[in-house]
């Protein structure tokens, strides 16, 4: 069976842009996207700007009609109550975020957060019918030690445990010496994990959803690479960071197909 799956590209913006500036940012990109008469068939968008800026990202898009996804980068696994600092999903699907980036691995490592929390919020994501954005990957250690996979599917299942993948998932396998390192990892080191998490997810959830559900590069994409992972048959977007805060580079990013001819 021939699956298609739009591809998706994804700004994680990190502790960037202020509100104002974001509204700049996301006003400038979806100019810059329909001068190039950008085609949201050949990848869909979707920015994940810090949560003081989402509601003016929301009346931004809701008024101009934008056709650019937003959404959280983390939300509590708690719905509401005394958890000071943190955000509830039932806040984010109010603002009609339709992701939220979980376990990301500057959230495992910088706070601390366990497969189990990981595994809390992808249920906290769901029952605000928010679609997670789910991160895994392996440190230089862990590659060194066990491979490439292991890690990023261990995490995988775990985060998936007693979750109804068919209700809405996207996976993003970042490795974590890739992040912000300038040194990406190879189309074909990406495509062998996102093989393996995609027989994962076949295992857990059944081979139609592992066939719909996008899996996600991340770790030093650009312009300049981004054609040769989205040539690989299981990678099927990008989870951007530091390239997502420059406005040529990022549209450059989305417009892959075009500028690569590919
Ligand atoms: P990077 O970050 O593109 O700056 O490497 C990716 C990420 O952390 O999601």
């Amino acid at each position: 069976m021939a699956v298609s799956r739009t591809p998706f590209i994804a700004g994680n913006w990190k502790m960037n842009l202020d509100h104002l500036q974001a509204i700049a940012f996301v006003q400038k990109l979806a100019w810059s996207l329909a001068d190039a008469k950008h085609d949201f068939a050949d990848a869909e968008v979707a920015v994940f700007p810090p949560f003081t800026d989402i509601r003016s990202v929301q009346t931004l898009v809701s008024a101009d009609d934008l056709p650019i996804a937003y959404g959280g980068q983390d939300l509590s696994q708690h719905d509401s109550g005394a958890y000071t600092g943190e955000v509830s999903g039932a806040f984010l699907a109010k603002l009609d975020c339709r992701y939220v980036i979980i376990g990301h691995s500057e959230r495992r490592t910088l706070h601390g957060e366990s497969d189990a929390d990981v595994n809390a919020k992808v249920k906290a994501a769901h029952r605000h019918g928010l679609i997670p954005v789910l991160c895994v990957g392996e440190t230089a250690d862990d590659l060194e030690q066990h491979g490439a996979s292991a890690v990023p599917v261990a995490q995988l299942r775990a985060a998936l445990d007693g979750v109804d993948a068919g209700k809405g998932l996207v996976v993003a396998y970042e490795p974590v010496w890739a992040i912000g390192s300038g040194k990406a990892a190879t189309p074909e080191q990406a495509q062998q994990v996102a093989a393996a998490l995609r027989a994962v997810l076949g295992e857990i959830a059944g081979d139609e959803v592992a066939a719909s559900t996008r899996i996600l590069y991340g770790g030093s994409v650009k312009a300049a690479n981004i054609a040769s992972f989205l040539r690989e048959p299981d990678v099927d977007g990008a989870l951007v960071g530091g390239a997502s805060l420059d406005l040529d580079e990022f549209s450059s990013i989305v417009r892959f197909k075009k500028h690569v001819g590919a």
